[in-house]
């Protein structure tokens, strides 16, 4: 269904694709097929237009969403400890977004005088356009090459490591938001650009009191409620839906058998919503829910069975304040 001939039949019909035509229509068909089937799932990466990427950004703040500043305090304490392991050349860095915590790499690599490249890819071009000025300032001698594109599939478009060695670093707890044969997948796709002198740096939140991971994501302000509505507005602008946000509600229960936080949005009233792009209509049941997003926690053990899967070795371990930072390299 993902043919340049249906974007052009689209466009005709007045339909405008905010994207490519490429991604476009293939985030078209992923969001047919999860509004479809059962139960009704949306993919998370339409979390992050302008709006969600700084919604996301106030969600990093949020007194009750401990793991940003977790991850921030361990990797001050051990950013100077993985650069000596890996002795990196390049940073790469999947899932970016604002690279408010970058510099708790690049400074460390920067001070042992090998930074060449810091490489930020996100899907999110408004993140990565508010980012990439003030690190350019902050880093003058150093390449900056920005990527937009989807990690789990576009990372072909990256230049080749320049020669040293690069670390590849996927923070801010965004490994858990794939499901395990997900991670597989991305962990084998990854040894396209993580070498085996390289090294891939992982920040995994870790199993905690529940009472705590749900309030992490479901804050009193209502911020993460908004952020997660957010996605209903996308999918009404980039595919001429009629979803009513009002009518949806935000949750954020823990999954104690998967050990993951899952993210719904659940229909308060038996409703029709119109999705014209798709030229099809969905039906919620009153209490019906979407699947938005999971978020799931580890230990060390579930991040070594990941590393093992994936065909990687764990190389360092480091954690403190619930929150994980790994190191692994691929098996030969
Ligand atoms: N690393 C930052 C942001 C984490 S939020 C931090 O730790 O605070 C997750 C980020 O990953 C968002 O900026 C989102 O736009 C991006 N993202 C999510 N899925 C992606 C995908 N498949 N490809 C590329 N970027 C993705
Ligand atoms: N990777 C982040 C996490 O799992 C993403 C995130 C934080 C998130 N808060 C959220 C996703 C709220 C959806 C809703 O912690």
């Amino acid at each position: 269904m993902s043919t340049a001939a249906d974007v052009a039949a689209l466009e005709a019909a007045g339909v405008e694709p905010g994207a490519s035509p490429e991604t476009w229509t293939a985030l078209a068909g992923e969001v047919l097929r999860g509004l479809l089937a059962t139960p009704k799932t949306l993919p998370p990466k339409l979390f992050y237009d302008a709006r969600g990427s700084e919604l996301f950004e106030r969600i990093t703040e949020l007194e009750e969403y401990y793991p940003t500043r977790a991850e921030a305090a361990l990797l001050e304490r051990v950013g100077a400890d993985i650069v000596a392991t890996v002795e990196p050349t390049e940073l790469v860095e999947l899932g970016s977004g604002s690279s408010t915590k970058t510099p708790l790499l690049l400074d460390p690599i920067a001070s042992s005088g090998r930074l060449e490249r810091y490489v930020p890819v996100d899907v999110s071009a408004a993140a990565l356009d508010a980012a990439v000025p003030s690190l350019a300032e902050r880093y003058p001698g150093i390449a900056i090459d920005p990527h937009v594109c989807d990690f789990t599939s576009q990372l072909d478009r990256l230049a080749p490591a320049a020669g040293g060695r690069r670390l590849v670093a996927l923070l801010g707890g965004t490994i858990g938001n794939f499901q395990p044969v997900e991670v597989r997948a991305l962990l084998a796709e990854l040894r396209a650009v993580v070498g085996p002198g390289d090294a891939l740096l992982l920040g995994t939140d870790l199993v905690k009191d529940p009472k705590v991971l749900e309030a992490a994501y479901d804050d009193a302000s209502g911020v993460t409620a908004e952020f997660n509505l957010n996605m209903l507005a996308v999918v009404n602008r980039e595919l001429a839906a009629d979803f009513d946000l009002d009518s949806f509600r935000h949750e954020a229960l823990y999954n104690p058998t998967l050990e993951r936080i899952e993210l719904r949005l659940r229909s308060r009233r038996p409703q029709v919503v119109r999705i014209e792009a798709l030229g099809t209509e969905v039906t919620f049941l009153a209490g019906e829910s979407i699947l938005t997003e999971i978020s799931r926690k580890f230990t060390r053990e579930s991040v070594e069975r990941a590393y093992d899967d994936g065909g990687y070795r764990l190389r360092a371990w480091y954690e403190g304040g619930g929150y994980a930072l790994s190191l692994g390299s691929p098996r030969r």
